[in-house]
């Protein structure tokens, strides 16, 4: 019998899957210590471990022998052992070790999911599709090259909204909710310009009027002072690079937000604000040590403002989530075209998938 994929109009963008076949980050790489961490990639529990090298590995949540979870056990040389019985796996999931194995019993031939799992940037990021469309498609994960760069100062906010993850991200192409931040936004008065789409990414470019010029050594106090801004006009872009997100105002700002979709009420993602020090030019001739000092000591300077743009986003987004659950019908009406492109896409990522 052929099983036919579903149209895009019968697809419900507030309850569509994700597309598996892609990298999801799950954790920053600080979270993952000497202790195994148990995350939740759309339904399936997963625990993260490193081994006595600090390679970082990923397998099912799920003891095979009762079906407890492994991330309350701990991390054995370069397997994870149970809590329960001591039951001890390796990266690849299979069962190594039963502490009480009679001289006379077999191992017991049971094995877990692993899954491909790479440390990029600060971040862990891992693939929950099917490793023959990894293999055959060199899919790789979108990375962020400006943590480890020395002209970047970093601040990473954590998102977790009860929420489903098209409502984040409509919410991050949406430039005309710049009136929700209020003193929190970098800019204002956010035109759009410009939409660009296919099947793995919408592009959108705005024009928004930019609080911020980064080009001197004390620039950095605009964020604390607003009585030393200038507003100017800058393009403000932004791009869902299926399943993640990035944007930048003029030269001076980067932001991305990375997906790890939970369930179809529940989003986790981190979003990363890039301050650029590429105007400074005397700064890029001194000793690298010196400029790694300079981008480590001002790691979380955008942190109050970042917290405070995710609390105001996500109150938001879990009222439109509630709204959906309590009456599903009701139309909302959309003058931003964006978010139709937004839409689209994430239904042809799903149709993908089937
Ligand atoms: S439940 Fe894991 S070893 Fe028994
Ligand atoms: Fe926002």
């Amino acid at each position: 019998m052929q099983v036919s994929s579903p149209t895009n109009q019968s697809i419900d963008v507030r309850t569509c899957p994700i597309n598996l076949d892609c990298w999801y980050v799950v954790a920053r790489s600080s979270e993952v210590k000497d202790k195994p961490l148990g995350v939740t990639l759309w339904h399936q529990a997963i625990v993260l471990y490193r081994d006595k090298l600090g390679k970082i590995h990923a397998l099912e949540d799920r003891c095979p022998h009762r079906q407890v979870k492994l991330s309350h056990g701990q991390v054995i040389g370069n397997q994870l052992e149970c809590a329960y019985h001591g039951w001890r796996f390796t990266w690849e999931g299979n069962c190594a070790t039963v502490p009480y194995l009679a001289p006379n019993q077999k191992l017991p031939n049971c094995k877990i999911r692993c899954y491909p799992v790479r440390e990029l940037d600060g971040f862990i990021w891992l693939f929950p599709g099917d490793i023959n469309n990894l293999n055959n498609n060199a899919i790789q994960p979108m990375g962020v090259p400006e943590w480890e760069h020395l002209n970047y100062i970093a601040t990473v906010s954590l998102i977790e909204c009860k929420g489903h993850y098209s409502f984040l991200i409509e919410n991050l192409m949406d430039m005309y909710h710049g009136h929700l931040h209020d003193n929190y936004q970098a800019w204002t008065s956010a035109i759009l310009k410009d939409i660009s789409a296919d099947d793995k990414r919408v592009d959108a470019r705005y024009e928004a009027q930019s609080y911020y010029k980064i080009d001197k050594i004390w620039s950095i106090s605009q964020l604390f002072f607003p009585a030393l801004r200038r507003l100017h006009t800058e393009p403000l872009d932004v791009s869902y690079i299926y399943p993640h997100w990035v944007s930048t105002l003029g030269k001076d700002f980067k932001i991305y937000c990375l997906f790890c979709p939970i369930d179809e009420t529940t989003t986790r993602a981190y979003l990363i604000h890039f301050t650029s020090l590429n105007a400074f030019r005397r700064l890029h001739k001194l000793p690298i040590w010196f400029r790694r000092f300079v981008k480590d000591s001002l790691f979380g300077s955008a942190q109050k403002l970042l917290d405070g743009l995710v609390r105001q986003d996500v109150e938001m987004i879990e009222q439109e989530q509630q709204a959906y659950l309590n009456n599903p019908r009701h139309r909302t009406y959309e003058l931003n075209p964006v978010i139709s492109s937004v839409q689209k896409l994430i239904r042809q990522q799903v149709k993908k998938s089937f």
